[in-house]
């Protein structure tokens, strides 16, 4: 492995003579408590290299990359107004939240885009704990790309007693040698590959060298992926963490799988660290989802002292989440196609309500992909299925393409049931779920939440190329 590898210019390219190098830094994001929040996206320039390399010229809510932290307890009723002074209209999408369909934050489907210099406010009540993030849902992968983000935690009534609540937003930049975010958004090459994948992975908003910790010390470490494209599998070596929720929902606690965490764009988990080592260790986290490219993420340090003999032994599980169960012995299948892309099989699909070849839709359209024989323009919004609002309801996916796709619903959380026909261990609950090439994955959920939702890849390029299905409940 090496220390430099996400594409060129690699981030320790970048990084030549920073003197981040180095320092500790601070990993608490800036916390707003109250319900009542004003989020304003403006141009900003921040230090995201850092050193000695010039600032970036970014998009971000109230000025910070990511977003103010929004942290409310469950049952709080939020109320968040948007002000738009970015340089395009924009909107909010709360992803991950069951709400109101008219909260939802999709200009063109659940509202009128919100233009240059106009607000909107958001209400809508958190009633799931957990981990969730909000971002525009216009033009997103270029917003998205330019730092409008941030998240959006919901505590238990009983959290689990730990002695930090540590969130990582995992980020993935492409930046020109001038530390600018590069202006090829969209390309037609990302769109129909892997996605915009970038050169310099930050969390928090910065590159990260070292996260410091004690001896003894309990850890609830949130990680969040609003990277485009960009999958991680990070590895966390004798830290050995528990998996506590997906997506922001209770899992019965248990060791990694490979001792990695595979997080696709959007996705969340949530892990217990206990700090088992010596004061002065050092533990290395690394990524090697793209093997190739496999890269240090950064140093867990132990301080000089310890906080105790060593981590406590209490239970951590979280409680179980009150998400409506699937029936699934009468619940209705639906088969999902996703097709397309480079190396696809595809040779047809339908786009603007008219049978053309994959090529012609490429060439003439700049689209790449198609659900169930279709591919969507972003402001096309008829429905692929309409389901009986109460009913459950089976999603048989199937990925038919050479590529990774999270693909999430909006305004539910569903169970992932089955991968490749066999049943999963554990039925884990989400609202973005990895599917890898050619792999099929089965999902349910009760459709309880009237309205239309959108159901795409969390790939922005993908979505943006047509990855894309509305899902109505009525
Ligand atoms: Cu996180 Cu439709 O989005
Ligand atoms: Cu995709």
């Amino acid at each position: 492995m090496t220390k430099a590898s996400v594409s060129a210019p690699s981030r320790r390219q970048l990084l030549a003579g920073a003197a981040a190098a180095g320092a500790l830094l601070p990993f608490g994001a800036r916390v707003a408590a109250a319900s009542d929040q004003r989020l304003v996206a403006a141009p900003a320039r921040l230090a995201i290299v850092g050193g000695n390399h010039p600032e970036t010229e970014v998009w971000a809510y109230n000025g910070t990359v990511p977003g103010p932290l929004l942290r409310v307890r469950r049952g709080t009723k939020l109320k968040v107004t948007l002000e738009n002074h970015a340089a395009d209209t924009t909107s909010l999408h709360w992803h991950g939240i069951r709400l109101p369909n008219a909260m939802d934050g999709v200009p063109g489907l659940t509202q009128k885009p919100v233009g240059r210099g106009e607000s909107f406010v958001y209400e809508f009540e958190a009633k799931d704990s957990g981990t969730f993030w909000y971002h525009p849902h216009w033009k997103s992968y270029e917003q998205v790309e330019r730092g409008l983000y941030g998240a959006l935690i919901v505590e238990e009534d009983h959290p689990p007693v730990v002695d930090r609540d540590v969130l990582w937003v995992l980020d993935d930049w492409r930046l020109t040698s001038e530390a600018k975010i590069a202006g090829d958004f969209g390309s037609i090459f990302d769109m129909s590959h892997a996605g915009r994948l970038g050169n310099t992975v930050t969390v928090n908003g910065k590159i990260a060298e070292e996260f410091a910790v004690r001896a003894g010390e309990r850890i609830r470490l949130r990680l969040l992926n609003v990277a485009n494209a960009r999958i991680f599998g990070l590895r966390f070596g004798a830290l050995a963490p528990q998996l506590i929720a997906t997506d922001g929902h209770a899992i019965a606690p248990h060791a990694l799988e490979g001792n990695r965490v595979v997080l696709g764009p959007g996705m969340r988990a949530d892990l217990i660290l206990d700090c088992g080592g010596k004061p002065g260790e050092r533990v290395t986290i690394t990524d090697d989802f793209y093997p190739r490219q496999a890269y240090r993420l950064l140093d867990v340090v132990y301080g000089a002292e310890p906080l105790r003999a060593k981590p406590p032994e209490t239970p951590f599980a979280l409680g179980a989440p009150a998400l409506p169960e699937p029936k699934l012995a009468e619940a209705e299948r639906h088969d999902i196609v996703f097709g397309g892309g480079m190396m696809g099989r595809l040779s047809e699909a339908e786009f603007q309500g008219r049978k053309r070849s994959m090529r012609e839709i490429f060439m003439q359209h700049r689209m790449a992909w198609a659900v169930n024989g279709r591919v969507l323009a972003e402001h096309d919004h008829a429905p692929m299925l309409t389901l009986k609002q109460g009913r459950s309801y089976i999603l048989a996916m199937e990925n038919d393409t050479a590529w990774h796709h999270p693909i999430h619903l909006h305004g539910h959380t569903f169970q992932v049931i089955a991968r490749d026909g066999a049943k999963t261990a554990r039925t884990e609950w989400r609202d973005t779920v990895l599917m890898n090439p050619r792999e099929r994955v089965d999902i349910a959920f009760v459709a309880d939440n009237p309205g239309d939702w959108m159901f795409h890849c969390h790939v922005l390029e993908h979505q943006a190329g047509g990855m894309m299905a509305v899902m109505r409940v009525a």
